[in-house]
Parts: C-alpha cells; structure tokens; sequence
C-alpha cells in the first residue's frame, strides 16, 4: 500500500519544524511539490521548501517531484463553487502524482505551510480522491506550527482572556460581524486590509506580516489610531517582496462592554 504523509511545516523556518515533522520527512521517498505558474509568492514559496528537504534530509535519500497546478479562476462563479472547481482540478493532479511517481509501499509526503488543519486544501483533496477510488492509499497528518499561534508568541498575548470567544475567520467572511460582535477574532487570508470596516469603533489590533521567517513585521495599536500607518505598512512590504503573508487580530479592549 502507498501512503502518503501531509507535513505541517509550520512558516517555513527551521526554528518552527517540529521534531515529528523532521523524523516524518525522513521517512518519505517523495516529495510532491505543487507549483503555481508565474506567481513570485509561490516561487518563494517552492524554493523555501525545497531549502528546508536540503537542510534537514541527507542527499540522495529522497526524490522531489514538481507538478503544476492551475490557478484558482476568478469571475463567473461564487467563491465557494471556484474554490470546489479548483480542488477538483489539483486533485487531478494529485491522483497522477501518487498512481505515477509512486511504487506500491512507498511513503509520498506534501510539505504543508503553517498545519493542514487550518485553511489548507490537501486533506480534503486527499479524501476526495479515496472517495473517488481513482488510486488508493493510506495517509497521515502530522500538526506544524500555525500563523495564529506565531502572531501570538511575537505579541505575547493570549488569543482570548478569561472565558472569551475566539473567532478564526478569513478576511472575505470578516465583513459579517458588526464591532459590537468582535471579542477576538483573527484573521488570514485577507488581501484587502478589511479591518478597515471597523475604523471608527474601539478595536485594538495585534498584526504580524511574514511571521516567523527574518522578513517578519509586527505592529499592533488602537485601530483608529494607527489604520493609516498600518496600511502603509501593508503597502510598501508588498512593493518590497512582491507579496504579503499577514494575520491579525482584532480585540474588544480590557473593560469595554461584553455579552459574555
Ligand atoms: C491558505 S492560508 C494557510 C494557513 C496555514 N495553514 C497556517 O496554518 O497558518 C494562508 C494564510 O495564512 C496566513 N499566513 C500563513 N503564513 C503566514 C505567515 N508566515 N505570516 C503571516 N500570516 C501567515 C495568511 O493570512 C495567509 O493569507
């Protein structure tokens, strides 16, 4: 039987590899690099991944296979359904990789960023491919380190105090809550500084960009104090690197008014 390994890496810095990651990777006879054409972020992304296989595996112990895969189309469907349309896609991908790059009994493994379990594809794709038969194989999920518990760590804060909620959510689905609603909520994927509809209520605000890598920025305020600064922050790494990789939180202040 094949089996494949999903791998959290954590972001992609040695310091942040768990132990079980690294014993993991050891284990494995292929790594499936996954490729988006012509984006300089997942160029970065590919080559920072191929760095941690030199570091932490001995030469000539494994082979990496890299496949390319669509980018997700935007436009003529509802995000829900693109984003259905593109895993269908990858998971094509996926099911010639592990029925063509593989031997009966090899152990395949993906290098997941951050863990799998948090705004990541790969486990769904994998199940989706079982569910369709196509190629059969068993697999296991090895926990990274997350961008949320990095954003805390470098803040030194915790995500929530004493008995409150903690919301995770992308920046798409953040335009929902109205300030009164927000106790904790952090946020990823958020492309459009969408903190920005909460300018004028009593948020503070713990943001971290690239965390955990030597590029890392942290800035953290009261939001209506320090939205435009915090913009410009956002603007001017983006023209520097040719991408942004941010989390943040938002957080009701200390005293202020709670239905909890
Ligand atoms: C597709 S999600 C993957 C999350 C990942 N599985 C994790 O555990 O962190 C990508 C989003 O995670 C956040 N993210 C991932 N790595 C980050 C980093 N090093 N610094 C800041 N945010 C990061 C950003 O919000 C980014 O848009």
């Amino acid at each position: 039987m094949k089996k494949i390994y999903l791998i959290g890496i954590g972001p992609g810095n040695l310091d942040y590899l768990t132990v079980k990651a690294i014993n993991t990777m050891k284990k494995a006879d292929v790594f499936f690099l996954l490729e988006k054409r012509g984006r300089k972020e997942h160029e970065d992304l590919l080559k920072i991944r191929k760095e941690i296989l030199k570091k932490c595996l001995n030469r000539g112990t494994y082979r990496v296979v890299t496949a390319k895969i669509p980018e997700r189309k935007k436009g003529s469907k509802s995000y829900k359904e693109g984003v259905k349309t593109w895993r269908q896609q990858k998971a094509e991908v996926v099911t010639e990789l592990i029925k063509s790059k593989m031997k009966d009994g090899e152990n395949g493994a993906f290098l997941v960023w951050g863990d799998p379990s948090l705004y990541d594809g790969h486990l769904e794709i994998l199940q989706h491919i079982l569910k369709q038969g196509a190629v059969n194989f068993e697999y296991e999920v090895i926990s990274g380190i997350t961008s949320v518990q990095i954003l805390a760590e470098k803040h030194k804060i915790p995500l929530n105090r004493i008995g409150e909620t903690i919301v995770i959510t992308t920046g798409r689905r953040l335009k929902e809550y109205s300030p009164a609603e927000v106790v904790n909520v952090v946020v990823l994927l958020d492309s459009y500084s969408t903190f920005k509809h909460f300018k004028d209520a009593d948020i503070d605000i713990y943001w971290g960009g690239y965390l955990g890598t030597d590029d890392e920025i942290l800035f953290s305020g009261k939001l209506k104090d320090v939205i435009g600064d915090l913009q410009r922050i956002r603007k001017k790494a983006k023209k520097k690197k040719g991408w942004l990789m941010d989390t943040y939180i938002l957080r009701r202040p200390e005293g202020s008014e709670s239905n909890e």
